[in-house]
């Protein structure tokens, strides 16, 4: 494993002659654009809670009004914030490999925002909301603490997968499928710590890919990649295109 803040020249090589690129995002990828990690102390009204304690579906039952209301502060952040340079690089580098597949952990629509398309939404998205009982997809009223279905009465939430939640059925596998294909796996701005997501790198690695980590803190996984870039994604991202379109 190579430990540095420069872009490895070898890496730079494997992306030059990969013919599918896989790429893991987490929440460290939308830091620069001001959204909190999601390990990182809550600010204000949100200062006591932690975000595993509500991001559950146990939460949910037990004060709905709350979670919506964290939920509605967590979208109207991601809603005023702008897409930063490394998501705008990430789209870029679509452009500039014959196949790339973006896995994204992230709920707050910037990586979209920033150009990238057919992104695979491994949480799903904070700005979809859908019903607790029947599951199916509506615009929640935002003027009610709790929005119910139109359909079926049952209380609506956020569209989002929480702790104890399946994955959706499409993204897991499609995800898996682009981990076992690809040459090579970038794991960006995630503390692989939240499983399945952070077994993907893993996956990439059994099936002979090129494995490198993108992070200003190199995550425990860190020892089983080839390459840990200690950069912030904003920074390193841009380099890594320029130094590919050279
Ligand atoms: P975390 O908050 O666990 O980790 C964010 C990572 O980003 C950390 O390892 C930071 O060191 C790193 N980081 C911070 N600033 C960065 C920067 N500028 N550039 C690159 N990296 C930076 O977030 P996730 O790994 O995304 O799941 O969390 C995974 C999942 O756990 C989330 O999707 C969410 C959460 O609980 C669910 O809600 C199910």
């Amino acid at each position: 494993m190579t430990m540095t803040s420069d872009i490895p020249e070898q890496l730079i090589t494997a992306l030059r002659d990969a013919r599918h690129v896989c790429v893991l995002t987490g929440a460290g990828v939308s830091a620069e654009s001001g959204v909190p990690t999601f390990r990182d102390a809550q600010e204000g009204l949100w200062a006591n809670y932690r975000a595993e304690d509500l991001a559950t579906p146990e939460a949910f039952m037990a004060d709905p009004a709350l979670i919506w209301r964290w939920y509605r502060w967590r979208r109207d952040l991601a809603d005023e914030v702008e897409p930063n340079p490394g998501h705008y690089a990430l789209a870029q580098l679509a452009d500039l490999v014959p196949r790339l597949t973006l896995v994204t952990q992230n709920v707050d629509n910037l990586h979209q925002r920033a150009g990238s398309r057919d992104i695979i939404e491994f949480h799903g998205n904070i700005f979809v909301d859908r019903c607790f009982a029947d599951g199916t997809e509506h615009t929640a009223d935002d003027s009610l603490d709790v929005p119910l279905c139109p359909d079926c009465g049952g209380p609506l939430r956020p569209g989002v997968v929480w702790f104890g939640e399946a994955i959706p059925e499409h993204a897991l596998n499609s995800s898996w499928a682009a981990a076992i294909d690809c040459d090579v796996f970038l794991s960006i701005g995630t503390s692989s710590l939240v499983y399945p997501a952070a077994g993907l790198a893993d996956v990439a690695r059994q099936n002979g890919a090129t494995v490198a980590e993108i992070n200003p803190n190199p995550t425990m996984n860190a020892a089983g990649f080839d390459f840990a870039i200690a950069g912030n994604s904003g920074v390193v991202l841009p380099e890594l295109v320029e130094s590919l379109s050279l």
